[in-house]
C-alpha cells in the first residue's frame, strides 16, 4: 500500500471515533511487545476506549476508526534488524498524537532523523529516570523518578525539532516530544506497574495531548451493548448456556437487560461444579433476577460418562460431547414447550482477549468461541451474541457490579469448563472422590476468603490424585488420599506464578482437611509457576 492512498484521510484530530457507542478511541499498534495488550487495558483503565492492531494493519483501517490518538507498542526486533517492522509514515500525517514506547520510540526516531544505537548494555528492570525538561509529557512529575526498563538497543541523540526529555542509566535520551508535529516517544514502560508514574504519563498524553474526555465506563458500557443487542435481536428468542463463571454471567445479565423475558438460560449442572455453586447460580438469576432459568441436574448422566475414564483429553471430550446433548436437548424441549419459533440466538461470554488471541482483532480472524459453555458445536444453528466481544476481564467485573450481579459472583475466580473431573489426576472422577476434592476445596476457599485472599489469587483449588498414602492418627494406621493446595497469581493466564500462601494460613488450611475429611490423611503444596507447569494438572 502506498502512502498516497492515504495522505488525504477524513480529518481525524477532534472527531468521534468511528467505533459504534464509542465516543473516543486510542488505538495501539502490537509491534510484538510483551505488555503490548496491558496498554490497551491501561488506557481503558483512565476511561478511554483502546483496541490493540497488529502493526501490519492498513493505514486506512486506522483512519476508518477516528482515533484520538495513537501508540506504538514496545517489540522484540532493533530497528536495525532485516526484516524489523517499519513505521508507516503517513501514521505521522493522520492528524492524530502518537506516543511511541520502548521500540516504538526507537522506530519513531530512527525514521525521523534521530540517532538508536546499540547500548553497551542493555537496560532491563528498574531504571532510574532523570528528567531534564518535563515538556509537556512530564510536566509535573518528579524530577527523579523509577520505571522499568526492557530495551538492548537505545537513543542516543533526539530527532531534529525534538526536546530530550529525560534520560537514565543506559539510556541518554528517555523520552522525547515534538508538540507541534503530535510526536512522543518513551523508552520506558508506563504500563506496569514498576512505573509508578506509567498511568499518570499516560493520563497526560490522553488528557492533555490527544484532548480525551474519558467517558468510558462500565455504565456507559452496559448502555451501549443493552442498545446493540435489542439492534441485533429485535424480537427474537435468545438462549444462553450458564456455566456460573463470571463471563456468561454477566453477558446473560446483559442481554436479559436487553430483551426481558425473550432469553432463556440453560444452567446445565454436570456435578462437577465446587461445593454450592449451582446452587448460588440458580438463586441469583432466577430469585433476584428473574432470568428465566432452566437448571438441569446431569450429574448421574456425566458420571455414567466418565466411567472408566482415565486420560485427561478423554475426560474433556466426554464432558463436552454430554454437556452438547444435554444443552441440544434442553433447547429442543423449549422450542416444543413454546409451541413457536426455536431461539435463533446464543449468548456467548467471548471476551476481547480471546479475540486478541485469536489474530489481533481486524474482525477477520476465527474467534474462539465457546469457551464458557463447554464446547458447544459450531454447527449448532445459532447466530451469536457476544456482548463482551470488546471488554477486558476487569472489564466485564465492573460491568457485573454494575448490573447488581452478586460479589461473589463478580468476583468468582475462574473455574474449568470440566469442573472438578480433570482436578482427579491419573485416576477416574468417581462420586466418591469428586465428594472428597469437593469438601477439600470448599475448606480452602473458606479459609483463603477468611485470610482476604480470595482476590488476590487468580486461582485457588485443591488436586485429588489417584494416590493413597500411609498415615498415622489416633495410634491407627490410614491409608488415605493425599490433597494438594494449588494456589497461583496471574494476570491473564498465559503465565503464572505460585502463591506465596503465609505458613499459618497453610497449617490452619491442612489440619481442617486432615480433621474434618476422614478420607484424606496428607497435604501438600503446588510450588510450581507456569512455565514449567500449567495452572491446572490435567
Ligand atoms: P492451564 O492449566 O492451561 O489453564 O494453565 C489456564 C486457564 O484455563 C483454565 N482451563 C480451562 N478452562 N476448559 C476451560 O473452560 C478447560 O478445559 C480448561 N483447562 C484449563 C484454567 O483453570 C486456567 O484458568
Amino acid at each position: 500500500m502506498s502512502d498516497a492512498a492515504v495522505t488525504a484521510p477524513e480529518p481525524v484530530a477532534g472527531q468521534p471515533s468511528a467505533t459504534p457507542g464509542v465516543a473516543e478511541e486510542v488505538v495501539v499498534l502490537d509491534y510484538g511487545g510483551q505488555y503490548s495488550q496491558l496498554i490497551a487495558r491501561r488506557v481503558r483503565d483512565c476511561g478511554v476506549f483502546s483496541e490493540l492492531l497488529p502493526h501490519r494493519v492498513p493505514l486506512e483501517e486506522i483512519a476508518r476508526r477516528r482515533p484520538r490518538g495513537i501508540i506504538l507498542s514496545g517489540g522484540p526486533a532493533s530497528v536495525y534488524a532485516d526484516g524489523a517492522p517499519r513505521l508507516e509514515m503517513g501514521l505521522l500525517e493522520l492528524g492524530v498524537p502518537v506516543l511511541g514506547i520502548c521500540y516504538g520510540m526507537q522506530l519513531l526516531v530512527h525514521e525521523l532523523g534521530g540517532r538508536v544505537e546499540q547500548a553497551e548494555v542493555g537496560e532491563f528492570g528498574r531504571s532510574e529516570l532523570h528528567v531534564r525538561d518535563p515538556g509537556v509529557l512530564l510536566k509535573g512529575m518528579p524530577r527523579e523518578q523509577t520505571c522499568w526498563m526492557s530495551h538492548r538497543d537505545a537513543v542516543f541523540e533526539a530527532p531534529p525539532g525534538f526536546t530530550a526529555l529525560a534520560s537514565s542509566g543506559a539510556s541518554p535520551v528517555a523520552a522525547v516530544e515534538n508538540t507541534e508535529r503530535g510526536v512522543y516517544g518513551i523508552q520506558f514502560h508506563p504500563e506496569v506497574v514498576h512505573t509508578p508514574y506509567g498511568q499518570e504519563i499516560l493520563t497526560r498524553f490522553l488528557t492533555e495531548v490527544c484532548g480525551c474526555e474519558r467517558t468510558w465506563s462500565a455504565a456507559s458500557i452496559v448502555e451501549e451493548q443493552v442498545r446493540r443487542i435489542r439492534e441485533q435481536v429485535g424480537d427474537g428468542k435468545v438462549i444462553c448456556g450458564l456455566s456460573g463463571g463470571v463471563d456468561s454471567s454477566v453477558a446473560a445479565l446483559l442481554v436479559h437487560r436487553a430483551v426481558g423475558e425473550q432469553l432463556t438460560c440453560v444452567f446445565v449442572d454436570h456435578g462437577l461444579m465446587r461445593k454450592g455453586e449451582g446452587e448460588q447460580v440458580v438463586s441469583a438469576f432466577r430469585d433476584t433476577f428473574k432470568v428465566p432459568l432452566v437448571a438441569v441436574d446431569a450429574e448421574e448422566r456425566f458420571l455414567q460418562k466418565l466411567k472408566g475414564v482415565t486420560e485427561p483429553e478423554a475426560k474433556r471430550r466426554a464432558i463436552g460431547a454430554e454437556f452438547i446433548r444435554v444443552f441440544e436437548e434442553e433447547a429442543a424441549k423449549l422450542a416444543r414447550a413454546d409451541g413457536g419459533e426455536p431461539a435463533r440466538y446464543l449468548v456467548q461470554g467471548t471476551l476481547y482477549s480471546d479475540v486478541i488471541e485469536s489474530g489481533g482483532g481486524t474482525g477477520t480472524a476465527t474467534i474462539k468461541s465457546h469457551h464458557n459453555v463447554g464446547g458447544l458445536p459450531d454447527d449448532l444453528e445459532f447466530e451469536l451474541v457476544e456482548p463482551l466481544r470488546a471488554l477486558f476481564k476487569d472489564e466485564v467485573r465492573a460491568v457485573g457490579a454494575e448490573l447488581g450481579l452478586p460479589e461473589r459472583l463478580v468476583w468468582r475466580q475462574p473455574f474449568p469448563g470440566p469442573g472438578l473431573a480433570i482436578r482427579i489426576v491419573g485416576g477416574e472422577a468417581t462420586k466418591e472422590r469428586l465428594d472428597v476434592l469437593r469438601e477439600a476445596d470448599h475448606i480452602l476457599q473458606e479459609e483463603i476468603r477468611e485470610a482476604g485472599l480470595y482476590r488476590e489469587l487468580w486461582q485457588s483449588f485443591c488436586v485429588l490424585p489417584d494416590v493413597r498414602t500411609v498415615g498415622v492418627q489416633g495410634d491407627e494406621r490410614t491409608y488415605g488420599y493425599v490433597v494438594v493446595v494449588r494456589a497461583v497469581t496471574s494476570d491473564d493466564a498465559m503465565t503464572a506464578d505460585w502463591a506465596r500462601l503465609p505458613y499459618d494460613l497453610l497449617e490452619t488450611i491442612a489440619s481442617r482437611m486432615i480433621n474434618e475429611l476422614p478420607a484424606v490423611n496428607r497435604v501438600v503444596l503446588d510450588i510450581t509457576s507456569k512455565p514449567p507447569g500449567t495452572i491446572e494438572w490435567e
